[in-house]
């Protein structure tokens, strides 16, 4: 029985809940009898993301702010001066908090700031030395991905964590989206895919202007921090030396789901790029890779395209096994399962709302109906229980809100083992993302052993 197309209940399920799908939520809630003291460090685009959502979690208070350019420094304080006067009723005298250019100097006034844990923005050649230096100096760490630009650098990163035993979750916040994980479980728990044999995943978007600016940094501060130039400072992803380009910048969240997903690491990787669109950078622009996995059910394919030329279809990850074929993605209008013929769902599967991807024409008109499928936000819902609880959380809250709930509870119980994406496990995705330019460049097909992938 087919119901007919609700495209408004799909895109109504983006917006209406959501849920901390390891209960983690709520033993935070209950344990937060104390502030956790929290410094931003990098407050550019994604720094500022994730200050917004950190400044709305119960008991997270930010004490200070660190950020090499002046324009940043502003930005954050603004932000928490406005927090703090607003939501929480704070004295003028203590709406401010203190702001550093330098993280060593924040890192030294630790004590005074009653510092508990630091949340790292910066672009990905400053994550290793910051995550470092903030561990051994007893703090919990918040970094964003990808973990670094070597493997070197990340597995110091990793043995860092180890050492301190301190929290250090890493910011593929996929791991911590209900989405993704009622997702799993469906594949796990109820074997709706099957055995998946093939993966794919994308991220492609269209080609982009370069990042220009008004204010320049002086060349003293570009120097000390190892920019070569305000070119590179603001585009830093496109040049070798302070990132490992897209397939690192986007890649690094897809792969990091192969891997979750197939319960299994890389055996071997292939993989290829073109560089002749963009004449003034130095990664490529479109990669593609081809990994297989030995996996617990056998062996499985996995291919990854990132591209910056063409945006069609977007970022997403499919996973297909011989009952089904299951579409995930951080757009909630692309998560949908499709039954092989002759497989049938049980009813909070069928009852689901039905989603068709659909074609476009040159005018943007819908030309064809390529697939039908059921939405997994809503077929989650449908299942009730602790999956329609999921759903609720997750349509109350932004994704990286989520993976910072995380943390934080994981801060608040002192406990590494309750963070979703700890420095070892993001360090697993590091070893299959970072390998990629090497193989690219040698053209040799690359062999992982399990030690690869090991502190
Ligand atoms: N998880 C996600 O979905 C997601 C999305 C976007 C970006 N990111 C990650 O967030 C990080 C920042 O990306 P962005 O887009 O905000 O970059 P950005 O260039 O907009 O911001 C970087 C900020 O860091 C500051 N900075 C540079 N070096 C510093 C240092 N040594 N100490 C203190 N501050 C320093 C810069 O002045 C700037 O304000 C990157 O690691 C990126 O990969 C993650």
């Amino acid at each position: 029985m087919k119901k007919s197309v609700s495209r408004r209940s799909v895109l109504a399920a983006g917006a209406a809940g959501m849920v901390l799908t390891n209960g983690v939520g709520r033993a935070f809630a209950q344990a937060a009898g104390k502030n956790i003291n929290v410094a931003i460090i990098g407050a550019g685009v994604q720094g500022r993301i994730l200050l917004r959502d950190a400044l709305g979690i119960p008991g997270v208070r930010f004490v200070a702010a660190c950020d090499i350019r002046k324009f940043s420094r502003d930005y954050a304080m603004g932000m928490i001066g406005k927090y703090n006067k607003r939501a929480l009723g704070l004295p003028k005298e203590q709406q401010r908090p203190p702001v550093y250019d330098d993280f060593k100097a924040l890192l030294a006034d630790k004590k005074k700031l009653g510092l508990d844990a630091v949340v790292i923005a910066t672009p990905d050649c400053w994550h290793a030395p910051i995550t470092v230096a903030a561990l051994e100096a007893g703090l919990h760490v918040y970094c964003e991905k990808e973990m670094a630009p070597t493997i070197e650098k990340s597995h110091g990163m990793v043995a860092a964590a180890k050492k301190s035993g301190k929290c250090c979750q890493i910011g593929h916040q996929r791991r911590s989206n209900p989405d993704y994980i009622e997702t799993l479980k469906m594949i796990r728990e109820t074997d709706l895919v099957g055995t998946i044999k093939t993966c794919y995943a994308q991220w492609n978007r269209r080609a982009g202007e370069k990042l220009t600016w008004t204010t320049p940094l002086p060349d003293a501060d570009l120097k000390k921090w190892g920019f070569d130039s305000m070119d590179h400072f603001m585009n830093w992803r496109w040049f070798k030396k302070y990132s490992a380009g897209p397939i690192a910048d986007l890649g690094s969240h897809q792969i990091d789901i192969f891997d979750w997903f197939l319960d299994a690491h890389a055996a071997e990787l292939q993989a290829n790029g073109t560089d002749d669109y963009y004449k003034d950078r130095a990664w490529h622009e479109n990669v593609q890779c081809l990994y297989k996995y030995h996996t617990p059910k056998g062996d499985a394919l996995a291919f990854y395209q990132v591209q910056n030329t063409n945006n069609f279809s977007n970022y997403f990850e499919r996973f297909m096994g011989d009952k089904g074929t299951v579409i995930i993605s951080e757009d909630r209008n692309s998560c949908y399962y499709v039954p092989q013929p002759g497989v049938q769902p049980p009813k909070w599967m069928m009852d689901a709302d039905k989603v068709q991807t659909i074609a476009f024409d040159s005018a943007g008109n819908p030309s064809s109906i390529l697939v039908d499928g059921y939405s997994l936000t809503s077929a989650f819902e449908n299942k009730g229980g602790a999956a329609a609880e999921a759903m609720k959380l997750r349509s109350t809250n932004n994704v990286h809100k989520l993976h910072l709930m995380n943390f934080f509870a994981s801060v608040a119980k002192d406990d590494p083992k309750l963070l979703n994406c700890p420095a070892d496990i993001a360090y697993q995705t590091a070893v299959a993302v970072l390998s990629v330019q090497p193989a690219l460049e040698s053209g040799n097909k690359k062999k992982f052993t399990k030690a690869d992938f090991h502190v």
